[in-house]
């Protein structure tokens, strides 16, 4: 990713940008929080409704936010600012701020976790029997300093990337990765579909059953699509910023939102077919995927080398978003407040490390965290930001940048009428009756 807050060179390729955009989106939203959510919400309705908002609300945040900041041509609360003169919307990037705060807390403690699997892949110790990789990971969450450690070595090490600036090595770096994490993952998909027993987890996966949906999973499913996409907070806004006006916005949010999909489902047909073949319960909560991916690479030649290779990989994916998460962050402080970066990067990796601390000792704090950004900010966020392109910016404007490649695009009134009149209020209504108000 590009040192988004300094400079405004932009990507050296058009792959740069959507690599780097889907760097942000794929992570562990994908492969740890979309399965335990899924497996915690009864499966294949589950599915359905989230493939159904990634389209109805998804893809359209996504282009807004790409518009918004292509506009302008500034990250997120300088492209309300100067789209929207003496006006609050840029309050949607201070929301945004405390989103990021929130996700980056619990979310390098789940990375934290990963960095213990790539070192017990490489100790060799992820071997035994599902149960005896049960209490592994058990045992883990008990300890009393290995969760802190591995959640400030992620953290220290996101503050370094960003620090560095680093910009065309994670670009480089992430074109060659992420589509290795793709191979990984369909090999891990053949093996896993293989297995006796598998069957019972693609019908897990693939057979809905609506009588296991209400407000809560409607609500769960929707903040999935959000956190997955790493929309509604304006990240996505910033990386539109250093698009060329050359390039089509409405495909760049579809390839991004498609790859990032693809790449939820594979993690899911690898994970569920599994789950049944070794007698595991599917609503096994946030440790889901650690506790059935090493069953997999244990049935595997060569699986102990796969499984390193597998969750450096995933912490790299993780890096990659959590990296956009605190970009967010420090761009607010160094250009709002005129702090020096490597001052708004310390400063916000002591205090996220604190807020990271709470979410390992409690799994209230953790959950909390987790439902109050992806359920409520992001979801609130999107909501703005449809009505900022539908309602502030004028209709003409919003065609023209659409359109600045040159060519007319013949969604755009299918865009404009979901962005003024259907997600707005449907994402409400979601939200609403997901806490139980309507
Ligand atoms: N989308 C990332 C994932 O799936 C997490 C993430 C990174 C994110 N940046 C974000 C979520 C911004 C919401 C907003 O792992």
């Amino acid at each position: 990713m590009a040192n988004l807050g300094s400079s405004r060179d932009g990507f050296t390729s058009k792959f740069g940008v959507i690599a780097a955009a889907a760097g942000s989106a794929i992570g562990l939203g994908n492969i740890w929080r979309f399965p335990y959510v899924l497996g915690n919400s009864g499966g294949g309705a589950f599915l359905l409704m989230y493939l159904f908002f990634i389209i109805a609300f998804g893809v359209p945040v996504m282009t807004s936010e790409l518009l918004i900041g292509r506009k302008a041509q500034k990250n997120v609360f300088g492209a309300f600012k100067s789209l929207a003169p003496n006006r609050p919307w840029y309050l949607v990037g201070t929301m945004g701020v405390l989103a990021a705060f929130l996700i980056l807390s619990f979310y390098s403690v789940v990375a934290g976790w990963t960095l213990e699997y790539v070192y017990l892949a490489i100790t060799g110790s992820l071997s035994g029997t599902p149960d005896d990789i049960n209490n592994i990971f058990d045992a883990f969450m008990g300890d009393n300093f290995w969760p802190y450690f591995w959640t400030i070595i992620f953290l220290f090490l996101s503050a370094l990337i960003v620090l560095g600036g680093v910009k065309n090595g994670i670009e480089k770096y992430t074109k060659i990765l992420m589509p290795l994490l793709f191979v990984l993952i369909i090999v891990l998909d053949i093996k896993a579909l293989t297995l006796p027993g598998a069957g019972k987890g693609v019908d897990f996966l693939f057979n809905p059953d609506f009588t296991k949906i209400n407000g809560g999973v409607i609500l769960a499913a929707m903040g999935q699509a959000f956190f997955s996409l790493s929309i509604g907070m304006g990240v996505i806004a910033t990386y539109g910023s250093y698009i060329p006006k050359s390039q089509d916005l409405g495909k760049t949010a579809v390839s991004v939102s498609l790859t990032d999909t693809l790449i939820a489902i594979l993690a899911g047909i690898a994970i569920f077919p599994a789950v049944f073949a070794f007698g595991m319960e599917p609503d096994q909560g946030t440790g889901l995927v650690f506790k059935v991916l090493p069953n997999i690479f244990n049935q595997m030649t060569g699986g102990i080398v796969f499984s390193i290779m597998f969750f450096v990989l995933l912490t790299i994916a993780a890096l990659t978003s959590s990296i956009s998460l605190l970009e967010v962050i420090v761009a607010y402080l160094s250009e709002e407040f005129a702090i020096k970066r490597s001052h708004a990067i310390w400063a916000t990796t002591l205090v996220v490390s604190f807020l990271a601390v709470l979410c390992v000792y409690s799994t209230k704090v953790f959950d909390n965290f987790d439902f109050f950004s992806s359920s409520v900010l992001l979801p609130l966020g999107g909501v703005l930001i449809v009505l900022f392109v539908g309602y502030v910016l004028k209709r003409s404007d919003v065609r023209a940048e659409l359109e600045a490649h040159g060519k007319p695009v013949f969604w755009f009134n299918i865009f404009y009428f979901i962005v003024r009149y259907i997600a707005p209020i449907a994402i409400l209504f979601v939200f609403l009756h997901g806490i139980g108000i309507v």
